[in-house]
């Protein structure tokens, strides 16, 4: 699991009961994300440097093969960062510091990963991406960098999935939208949501697990909704 932000913590705490076999490690730029299962090893990574990712590869080498990547990592706001409502908002160093998370993260993720992955077993890699990534879906507009460099990250792992689809046929590249969970990362925007309509981390997490164990590497390469359904790019 990369990312130890609310979604991220889930997953591990959902596959700790679901697959106790498993060996899980989570990362995170924090050195002890909170409310995770002991049995998680934790390795620090900031997917915003080529070193981070050099250092993940060469901790996991040698290890269990890796059978379920997920990136939980994103960045929608910070406090010197804010979703832009309209054009004049718009600045060159937040569009920059999006598509380095939202965008180039999981892609350059999967190139650090890729001499690990195994050849001969099935294999998930999956990335969380947004319903406001889709370009088919947009009608409100705003939010410019995070929904572009969502879009970014679609292209891009799009691409990946079929050129793994020659290399590594029994990989299976996910794009996947959780819906809106209530994490750091919707909290200032949670107000307009209905509470129905609003997940707990631990909902999110399971419904995204119950997707991913139906996809095969026949479907790689593809953008789901939390409940299993495409979106449209
Ligand atoms: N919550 C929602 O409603 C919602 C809706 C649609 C899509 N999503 C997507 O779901 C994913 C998970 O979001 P969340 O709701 O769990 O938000 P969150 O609690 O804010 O977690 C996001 C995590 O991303 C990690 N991250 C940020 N910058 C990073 C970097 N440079 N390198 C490595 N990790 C970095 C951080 O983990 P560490 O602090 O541990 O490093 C952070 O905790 C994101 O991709 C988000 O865009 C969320």
């Amino acid at each position: 699991m990369v990312g130890g932000g609310g979604i991220g913590r889930a997953l591990v705490a959902d596959l700790a009961e679901r697959a106790p076999a498993l060996e899980l490690v989570m990362t995170s730029r924090s050195p002890q994300p909170p409310d995770l299962a002991t049995r998680v090893r934790v390795l620090a990574v900031d997917l915003a440097t080529d070193q981070s990712l050099l250092g993940l590869r060469e901790s996991l080498t040698g290890g269990a093969p890796l059978r379920l990547v997920v990136c939980c990592a994103g960045l929608l706001h910070a406090p010197d960062l804010q979703p832009e409502k309209r054009l004049a908002q718009v600045r060159r160093s937040a569009l920059e510091r999006s598509f380095a998370v939202n965008a180039f993260g999981p892609l350059l993720l999967a190139q650090a990963l890729e001499p690990l992955l195994p050849r001969d077993l099935p294999f998930h890699f999956a990335s969380l991406s947004a319903r406001v990534g889709s370009i088919g879906d947009n009608r409100l507009g705003g939010w410019y960098a995070y929904r572009a460099a969502k879009a970014a990250q679609n292209q891009l792992l799009h691409t990946l999935a079929l050129e793994w689809r020659r290399r590594l046929p029994l990989a299976c590249v996910s794009l996947m939208h959780p819906g809106t969970t209530a994490t750091s990362l919707s909290g200032p925007f949670q107000g307009s949501v209905p509470p129905e309509r609003l997940f707990s981390p631990r909902r999110a997490a399971s419904q995204l697990l119950d997707v991913l164990e139906r996809l095969t590497p026949e479907q790689s390469g593809q953008f789901w909704a939390w409940d299993g359904q495409p979106i449209p790019w």
